[in-house]
């Protein structure tokens, strides 16, 4: 799927954002550039599953964990810090792609988002060409998963599950005090 993209964990969906009580995680899956084209673009280094399949996978495993997903993939810079820009989540799993190596743009935006990130590649950036050893976002991000292909993105979701349990992430925080007071 690229674009824009919403898949829920059931009936857990309706009850989102700003319900108040207790609610669901929400999370938001950022791709960036050339993540479209993932199944036919360099398969020796990135895998033969498309992202369609990969965010199959992601919204399957999402309602095992009572998470909400949306899925957001662009090649256009200024349409991801947009997209980051709505807040309309608590956590994001990031793979900025090329940006990765390239963009302050995008590391303002998460920063000034403050909402946690964990970050995946499906290669490992810092084995390749020099270039790819530049980061600007390691740094800041929550978790890191790289070079675990399509899996790094489950285990995104599962750390950040994980998290919102363990009342780490922000917006639950906030949620068990309007709560319990
Ligand atoms: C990538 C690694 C980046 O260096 C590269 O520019 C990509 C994909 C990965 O998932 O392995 O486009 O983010």
């Amino acid at each position: 799927m690229s674009g824009a993209g919403a898949a829920g964990a059931g009936a857990a969906a309706s009850g989102a954002a700003g319900s108040g009580g207790s609610r669901v995680l929400r999370v938001l899956v950022l791709n960036g550039p050339n993540l479209d084209l993932l199944g036919t673009r360099e398969p020796a280094i990135y895998g033969r599953e498309t992202l369609d399949e990969i965010n199959a996978a992601l919204t399957a495993r999402a309602a095992e964990l009572d998470v909400l997903v949306a899925f957001f993939q662009s090649n256009h810079e200024g349409a991801l810090i947009d997209r980051l820009h709505a807040r309309d989540f608590d956590a994001a799993i990031v793979n900025a792609a090329g940006l990765t190596h390239t963009s302050v743009s995008l590391r303002d935006a998460l920063l000034a988002i403050e909402r946690p990130f964990v970050e995946v590649h499906l290669s490992d950036p810092a084995t390749r060409e020099p270039f790819r050893r530049v980061n600007f976002l390691e740094d800041i991000a929550a978790a890191r998963f790289v070079g675990m292909h399509a899996r790094g993105y489950t285990l995104a979701l599962e750390e950040l599950a994980r998290r919102w349990a363990a009342g780490l992430i922000p917006g639950r925080a906030a949620n068990l005090e309007a709560e319990h007071g």
